[in-house]
């Protein structure tokens, strides 16, 4: 049986206060509805069509070919939504699964649960309902004397009997498609001039077909965002379930409160990461490592082992046994090979540091490639930009650079020389040679050292 997921995400948000559409919002560093996609595709093993409408182009463009779509204009209702997906799915699919995008928390289980139940029968509704004390402004599921659904009211023409009822439609539902499009045509236009999907479960039950129901375990699961405090609320449920499940897999969160990882994120084994940390984007962190506290790990790649204390990183990678901080800041293209030591207010961007490389403090390395061993002392530049365009320096193995060394680029430094503190290295400095003052000169050969 051949299930579809429909995600409606084609309204504004307007108590959103914002001019991003809704669904666009980041949570957890993904817009809202990627959630919804990606919960969708697992439990239906389909691409899903979303309904786009304000901001169409902006959602189509952040969600790309995971996805089909449809352009509900203008947006009439939830109702008017689903009929303009009737031309694409009609006959192509038995069942429909009707989710909204502003409801990232929904599990992979509840809605397999959902499509399960549907399929158990033929009959043309399957919904969830979820009981919860603060109703969220949602509609209410109105039961009879047999408990059968006699009716979903919405809040604002409920009355206060009505009110009270604590069973609530989270607007989620499996439908038989060739009932459904026939159900759609009937729905009848509100005093707003819209078309509430809702009005669905009407219709069936004048039909006398029994609505089926599964009960939402968690109703945390049913958040809906309509504001920026329920994406707060969101955000923090999601980022402890992303936590616990590091947690669960061998990562030791010291502080999972204060502690952001992304979907996307791998960590290896026992890796510890201290209190403030974010780590984002496809960031890949190895086994035994101690991030943090009060780091952030942007799309990068860190080895096994590697300490990383009070630091930022921005699409750079380490290899094993590496450390660095407090205070670094890896930059786009920063390569720190094994054994690498960066100490504090260091910054490396686009250079390339060999095996144990040692830059202690304060220098700026851009567009350098430093070979093994090599000593960086305090202070060193590679002054790369000569205000047209970036220059290369090469840095060659076991070098000594003298302390606030300024490397004029495009420069190269021989293997084994060395550079007096304060040289101002405007020449090539040859291999195994000392170069010293402003600008540096050669003053004497070293010896090879084994
Ligand atoms: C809806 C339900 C309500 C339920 C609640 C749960 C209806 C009439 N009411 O109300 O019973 O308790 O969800 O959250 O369905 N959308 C479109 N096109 C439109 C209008 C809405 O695509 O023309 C999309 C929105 O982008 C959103 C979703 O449908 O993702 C729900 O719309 P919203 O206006 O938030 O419905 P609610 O008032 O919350
Ligand atoms: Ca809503």
């Amino acid at each position: 049986m051949i299930t579809t997921a429909v995600i409606l995400a084609a309204g504004q948000g307007t108590r959103m206060v914002s001019h991003l559409p809704k669904v666009l919002h980041p949570l957890l560093g993904k817009p809202l509805i990627y959630y919804s996609v990606e919960v969708a595709q697992q439990v239906t093993g389909e691409k899903p069509v979303v309904v786009v409408g304000y901001g169409a182009e902006a959602v189509q463009n952040a969600l790309g070919d995971r996805a089909h779509y449809v352009v509900q204009q203008p947006q009439l209702g939830t109702g008017h939504a689903m009929q303009q997906v009737e031309p694409i799915l009609r006959g192509q699919s038995d069942l429909i699964l009707v989710i909204t995008a502003d409801m990232p928390l929904l599990s992979v289980e509840t809605l397999g649960n959902l499509v399960a139940a549907s399929q158990s029968h033929s009959d043309p509704i399957t919904m969830l309902s979820v009981f919860d004390e603060d109703a969220r402004g949602f509609g209410r599921v109105v039961r009879g004397a047999q408990g059968e659904i006699r009716a979903i009211v919405e809040e604002a023409q409920a009355t206060p009997e009505q009110l009270a009822i604590r069973e609530l439609n989270p607007s989620i539902y499996c439908f038989r498609q060739e009932w459904l499009w026939e159900a759609l045509a009937k729905i009848p236009v509100s005093r707003k001039g819209e078309y509430y999907l809702t009005e669905v479960v009407g219709i069936a039950v004048s039909d006398g077909i029994a609505i089926h129901s599964i009960r939402v375990a968690d109703p945390v699961e049913t958040i809906g965002i309509n504001t920026r405090i329920h994406l707060a609320e969101a955000e923090a449920i999601l980022r402890r379930r992303v936590n616990e499940a590091w947690m669960l897999a061998g990562v030791t969160v010291i502080d999972p409160l204060t502690t952001t990882i992304e979907p996307d994120v791998t960590i290896g084994k026992d890796t510890v990461i201290w209190p403030n940390c974010h780590l984002r984007g496809n960031t890949v962190v190895g086994e035994n490592c101690e991030i943090g506290p009060n780091t952030i790990i942007q799309d990068s790649q860190v080895g096994n082992c590697c300490k990383i204390f009070t630091s930022v990183l921005d699409r750079a990678i380490m290899e094993d046994d590496v450390d660095v901080g407090p205070f670094a800041n890896l930059r786009k293209g920063a390569y720190l090979c094994q054994g690498v030591h960066m100490g504090n207010f260091g910054e490396v961007k686009n250079s390339r540091l060999g095996p144990g490389t040692k830059m202690g403090h304060f220098s700026y390395i851009g567009d350098a490639t430093i070979g093994s061993r090599t000593n960086i002392g305090a202070g060193t530049i590679t002054c790369n930009y000569d205000g047209e365009k970036k220059n290369p320096t090469e840095i060659g193995s076991e070098v000594f650079v003298g302390s606030d060394t300024m490397l004029v680029a495009p420069v190269k430094v021989g293997e084994g020389a060395h550079t007096g503190a304060g040289a101002v290295v405007t020449k090539d400095i040859p291999p195994y040679t000392l170069a010293v003052g402003v600008p540096a000169r050669v003053i004497r050969k070293l010896e090879k050292r084994d």
